[in-house]
């Protein structure tokens, strides 16, 4: 005979472990984006950056409806991943400053960790449909959406980040270009000069 055990199942456990996990990497999230838009030299990326952050700060406050629903505080646990993720972005950011690839960078950095929060966000919505928390899944879901809106714009603003790089890649390595723009800088320098 079945007896009621008032003691988390391993499966309550597993989303309230991650559910804090991702509290505490939003809340990074919110002072890395900003310091990212800051050093971004594309505008767009710029913007692109202080907007998820906005929809960031929003998600927090999810999470925490989400702790509310389970009857608990809201409490982050430490995030490894993130933790190692914003390292690498802090890095990339020092080593690339002033560096026409920086952009790139960054696109690169931030799509990392809209990834991982998009496998955090898949599992943790499965798993609130598994326990029967449907408002919690509805919550988690909408955040899911939003980190999947901020890796398509990120895809679309890498092509510019890129152009930047490699054009200047190009002229770095002595004016061979596919880009129009380059193929004329490279004609006027081959033009001899008349003046003089
Ligand atoms: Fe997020
Ligand atoms: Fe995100």
């Amino acid at each position: 005979m079945a007896t009621k055990n008032d003691k988390p199942s391993g499966l309550e456990k597993l989303f309230e472990d991650q559910v804090a996990d991702l509290y505490y990497a939003e809340k990074k999230l919110v002072t890395a984006l900003k310091k990212m838009s800051g050093k971004a030299s594309d505008k767009k990326l710029a913007d692109a950056f202080l907007s998820h952050r906005q929809e960031t700060e929003g998600q927090v406050e999810r999470l925490e409806q989400v702790f509310g629903i389970l009857g608990k505080k809201a409490k982050g646990k430490k995030c490894e991943a993130i933790e190692g993720l914003l390292k690498e972005a802090e890095e990339i950011m020092e080593d690339f400053k002033d560096d026409p690839a920086l952009d790139a960078a960054l696109v690169c950095a931030a799509q990392k960790v809209e990834h991982y929060e998009i496998g955090s966000y898949g599992c943790l919505v499965t798993y609130a449909e598994e326990l029967g928390l449907m408002d919690a899944a509805k919550l988690l879901q909408a955040t899911l959406k939003e980190e999947k809106g901020a890796d398509e714009k990120l895809t679309k603003l890498a092509e510019n980040s890129l152009n930047m790089a490699g054009e200047a890649h190009r002229t770095h390595k002595g004016g061979k270009s596919n880009g129009a723009t380059n193929i004329n800088k490279t004609k006027q320098t081959r033009t001899p000069s008349t003046v003089g």
